[in-house]
């Protein structure tokens, strides 16, 4: 398993490290640190083998290099997975965290992190207390910029008023049905975002909290689970968890265009092309869901203001969705298929420069 898992993968480093105290296992996948240290989310939920764990930070890593390739921000692509069994003690938590935090310490800034499915600002104050300068998005009292989630959604609703605007000759989303897959950290800001301007929105949840704050609190329609990719709309944005789209479920799909931020929603490169034979307009998820991971570094390392990090992930979601559009059109290509290659101009125009600066700083820096 684990030599196939590697053939299929073009990163950089992998450590994988078992945490004795509770059992968990540790996965931090160095995918590129050619445009800079290597940049990801530490991602912490229980997956059914360890197998599964690495597969996930693997893909994911590489997910984060062309996140942060395509619009040329000066970060690589990481990921850090760690699975815990279903029955971690809470009061192990911080504990966890803490040596996940040294651990990341000792990396000494090859590897910076930030928040992830199953981690929060709070957890980040915690991994940084042993961790130090390399952690984004701890909480604003401890200094840091706080959730990523409001600027990726604001991300995500901009390349759904992009797509509107290819697929209707106008952005504004006023009366264009969208069914958003998940009311979490950023599904529920973007109901927000489209309610507000008028759409006509439908969402799929399963936390009861969460139910009661959009259904009964803004008045927005809820269908089961099940149903989310199913329901007729214009577009659906899976804001849940990835691999959602494949050979068994696009066909099935009834929307116009697919944009949301999950991480990976295809389960393989095929599907890029299923969805393109159904003439389904697909925003890669790498090019929509950037906000975060552009507004916190941004904010952060590179000293934007929060209205600067909107401005910039505004103009950067529009713009190059809008090249990729177009692109895949004139290459007969999927959307998918002309990001990726976006992408890879970029490593590749870095790769020499980056050589360079990586040994004239091997002497001093892990980077
Ligand atoms: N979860 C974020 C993402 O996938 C990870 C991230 C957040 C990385 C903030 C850096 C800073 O994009």
């Amino acid at each position: 398993m684990l030599d196939r898992l590697l053939r299929d993968w073009d990163g950089e480093r992998l450590i994988l490290r078992r945490d004795h105290p509770t059992g968990a296992w540790v996965v931090i996948a160095i995918h590129s640190t050619r445009l800079g240290p290597a940049t990801g989310g530490t991602r912490m939920k229980s997956y059914p083998t360890v197998d599964a764990a690495l597969a996930d930070a693997l893909r994911l890593s590489e997910g984060m290099t062309l996140k942060f390739a395509t619009p040329g921000l000066p970060f690589g692509g990481a990921k850090a997975v760690i699975t815990v069994g279903s029955e971690l003690d809470p009061g192990d938590r911080p504990g966890l965290l803490r040596r996940y935090g040294t651990m990341v310490g000792e990396l000494g800034g090859l590897f910076l992190t930030g928040p992830d499915v199953g981690t929060t600002p709070d957890d980040m104050d915690v991994i940084a207390a042993t961790a130090g300068e390399y952690v984004f998005c701890r909480t604003v009292e401890a200094g840091g910029a706080g959730d990523p989630g409001p600027y990726t959604a604001l991300g995500v609703f901009t390349g759904i008023q992009t797509v509107c605007e290819r697929l209707f000759g106008t952005g504004a989303v006023a009366g264009r049905r969208v069914v958003v897959q998940g009311a979490g950290d950023v599904g529920g800001p973007l109901i927000e975002h489209l309610h507000e301007a008028g759409a006509e929105v439908a969402f799929s949840e399963i936390d009861d909290t969460r139910i009661a704050r959009y259904r009964d609190g803004l008045g927005v329609a809820l269908v089961p689970p099940e149903e989310a990719i199913t329901t007729r709309c214009d577009v659906f944005a899976p804001c849940a968890l990835g691999g959602v789209l494949d050979a068994d479920t696009i066909p099935g799909l009834r929307c116009r265009a697919v944009a949301g931020s999950a991480n990976n929603q295809l389960g393989e490169p095929a599907d890029a092309q299923r969805l393109r034979a159904r003439n389904i307009l697909y925003a890669p998820d790498f090019v929509v869901n950037v906000g975060g991971a552009m507004a916190m570094p941004g904010i952060e390392s590179l000293g934007w203001t929060e209205e600067q990090a909107r401005k910039e992930l505004v103009e950067y979601v529009d713009r190059t969705l809008r090249r990729v559009f177009a692109e895949a059109e004139a290459g007969g290509v999927s959307t998918d298929q002309a990001a990726r290659s976006m992408a890879a101009e970029r490593l590749k125009a870095a790769g020499a420069a980056g050589d360079r600066l990586r040994d004239a700083l091997g002497a001093r820096s892990a980077w």
